[in-house]
Parts: structure tokens; sequence; C-alpha cells
């Protein structure tokens, strides 16, 4: 009997009108069109505007685009796992709270929390439910407002980051098809390069803590830029070895858009040419959890039946990893 597989049989994506250019960034700090382009390729990044509206409004969009396009009723949802570092609350999760804004009632649902690597990791995670016969629909969420903890006087940060977020409906396969394997690594240590001071339990929320602006991102851009050349890197080529994978195999490269200058230098470690890569980080610049679903959803009409596509990524933790899937199905 063939071994079942977890493929991706839906993708569904969500962001925000407002877009926040390098234009408007250069009235806000000091900061140029020039230097952000040419030192991380973004361009401009997508901002949820409005009173109320929160990170499962974006995972609920991409939920209802996904069930539309398969057809298929939120009730048939088994298993929501929401990848985020923006709940809209610390409790409940944002993922219960997508089930409710969608209709899926009967599914359960959680978050998992893994900065830029929430994806891949709650990816890994669901396929796990759906190797084992245990459940059959699936459906993983990375999606961030990443505007709500962005610091907008620090020009190291603000720069980079934006909001939005897709999903993906994970079925069982028996044609090979789907998630073939994965690497995931994780080093705690890499804590104090790229954290939220406070907030957590360990400093609540003060008087003291929001005059320090300590609800902000803080992150050390270069000792971050060396590890995630490298991780990145090292991951991707480290599956494709271990797959004895080529160049020529690989149809699409699906990197964490957190800098141009890092996912080129994963391709190149790939050997993989530019038009395999898919970059859109000049659009939405870096969404956290929401990169590798957006690149899916904005190309999932180029994809093939039996593409082999590596995902990678790296972000806060640290947490790294790459995955290896064969394209389950042609839009058209
Ligand atoms: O997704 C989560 C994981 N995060 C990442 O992967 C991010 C990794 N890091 C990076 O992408 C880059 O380190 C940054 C984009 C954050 C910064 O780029 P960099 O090339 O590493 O710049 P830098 O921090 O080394 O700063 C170089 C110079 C400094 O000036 P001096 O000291 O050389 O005079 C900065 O003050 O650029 C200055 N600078 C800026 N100048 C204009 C820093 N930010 C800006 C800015 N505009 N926005």
């Amino acid at each position: 009997m063939q071994k079942i597989t977890a493929a991706i049989t839906a993708v569904g994506g969500y962001v925000p009108e407002y877009r926040l250019t390098n234009a408007i960034l250069e009235t806000m700090v000091d900061t140029n069109d020039e230097w952000i382009r040419s030192r991380t390729g973004v361009e401009e990044r997508r901002i949820l505007k409005g009173e109320g509206l929160g990170s499962s409004d974006m995972g609920a969009e991409a939920v209802k685009e996904l069930l539309a396009k398969r057809g298929m009723d939120a009730s048939e949802i088994e298993c929501v796992i929401c990848a985020t570092v923006t709940p809209d609350m610390i409790f409940p999760a944002t993922a219960n709270l997508i089930c409710d804004k969608t209709g899926m009632t009967n599914a359960f649902s959680y978050d998992l929390s893994a900065a830029c690597s929430g994806f891949l990791f709650a990816l890994t995670t669901g396929a796990a439910y759906i190797e084992s016969g245990r459940y059959k629909k699936v459906i993983v969420v990375g999606v961030d407002k990443m505007s709500a903890i962005i610091d907008y006087t620090d020009r190291a940060t603000c720069i980079i980051f934006g909001d939005g977020g897709g999903a993906v409906l994970l079925e069982p396969s028996e044609d090979g098809n789907g998630v073939l394997d994965s690497i995931m690594k994780s080093d705690g240590s890499g804590a104090k390069h790229l954290h939220l001071k406070a907030g957590g339990s360990v400093k609540p929320a003060t008087i003291e803590t929001v005059t320090a602006r300590e609800h902000f991102v803080y992150q050390e851009g270069q000792a971050v830029f060396k590890f995630a050349v490298k991780g990145m890197a090292d991951v991707s080529y480290e599956l494709m070895q271990r797959n004895n994978l080529t160049a020529d195999d690989i149809a699409w490269l699906v990197p964490h858009q957190a800098n141009l200058r890092i996912i080129d230098a994963t391709a190149n470690r790939m050997d993989l040419p530019k038009e395999k890569v898919m970059i859109n980080i000049q659009k939405y610049g870096n969404t956290t959890a929401g990169t590798l679903p957006l690149c899916l959803w904005e190309w999932e009409k180029q994809l093939k039946k039996g593409d082999n596509i590596i995902l990678a990524s790296f972000g806060g933790g640290f947490t790294w990893g790459a995955t290896w899937i064969k394209w389950a199905y042609d839009t058209n």
C-alpha cells in the first residue's frame, strides 16, 4: 500500500489594502528609499488599519478564500493550527478566533509560536496528523500583524516588516505528492539577538515598560543576518543532499522573505537560478509567519502537479528549517 502523505490541496491568502511605501517611511524616520531597497529589497509593505482588527481577521479572510476555492464547507475542517507571534490576545488562541469567524465549528484549534519559521513548523505538525491517519482535513495558517509590535521610530526594524498571511489545506494523498521531508531546527541561545522584551510572564506590562518602548521588536540586525544566511542555506542544502535532489530537480524555492540578500545567498548555495525563486519581499516586506503561504498563494497558478518545491525559513528563536513538498494539483 502506498504511504499516506499530506498534500496541500488549496491555498488562500490575505494582505491589507494600505501600502506603507518607502517614500512614506522617509517622512517618518531618518531613512531613504535607496538604502531600504539595496539593503533589504523592500519597496512597500501592507499595514492592517482599523479599530479592533487583528491577525485573526486576516487569517479568517485567507481561510474563507481557501474553502471557497476547494468548494468545502467550514464545518468539514477537523483541525486548525495558526502560526503567529502577533496573536489577537495572549489567549485564547488566534486559531480559535479564526474558527469562530469562519464557522469551523467542528475543528479543534491552537496557535504555534515559532516566529518566521512558524508556518513551516505548523506545516510539519499538520502533516503528521494527516500521515498518521488521524485527521483528513487540517488547515495551517501563517499570519502576522507585525505593525502591532513594530516601533515606527526605529529605522532598523520598521523598514522591514509588514502585515499579512495565508493558509493551506492539508488532505491525505496516496500518489506520492505532498510534504515529503523536513529538517527543523531551534536554538534558544539566539533569543538575545531577536525578541520582544515585555508583556510576557518575565516582564509583564507596566507604565515603565511602555515608556521604555519594550513592547516592540528588538533586533540586532547584523547578528541575525549572519545566522540567517548560514542557517537557511545550510538546512536547504542538507535537505537536497539527503533526498538526492539536484538544482535541476527543483521547480521552486519558497524562501522566507526577510531580506533579499539572505534569499540570494540561499538560492546560490542551492545553485538555483533566480527564475526558480519566489520573491515578493518588494511588495509585502517581512510578514513573519505569513511570508511562505503568501508566496504559495501568489504563485499558485504557476505550480504544476509533481513540482518539487523547497520551502525554507529562518527567524526569531532562533528557529529555522526547510521542507520538501511535491505539489499535488494543477490549478487550471
Ligand atoms: O525575519 C526575522 C529574521 N530577521 C532577519 O533575517 C533580519 C536580518 N537582518 C537584516 O536584514 C539586516 O541586518 C537589516 C536590514 C536589519 C539591517 O541591514 P544591515 O546592512 O545589516 O545594516 P546595519 O545594521 O549594519 O547598519 C548599517 C548602517 C548603519 O550606519 P553606520 O553605523 O554604518 O553609520 C545604520 O545606522 O546603516 C544604518 N541604517 C540605516 N540607514 C538608513 C540602519 N537602518 C537604516 C535605515 N536607513 N533604515
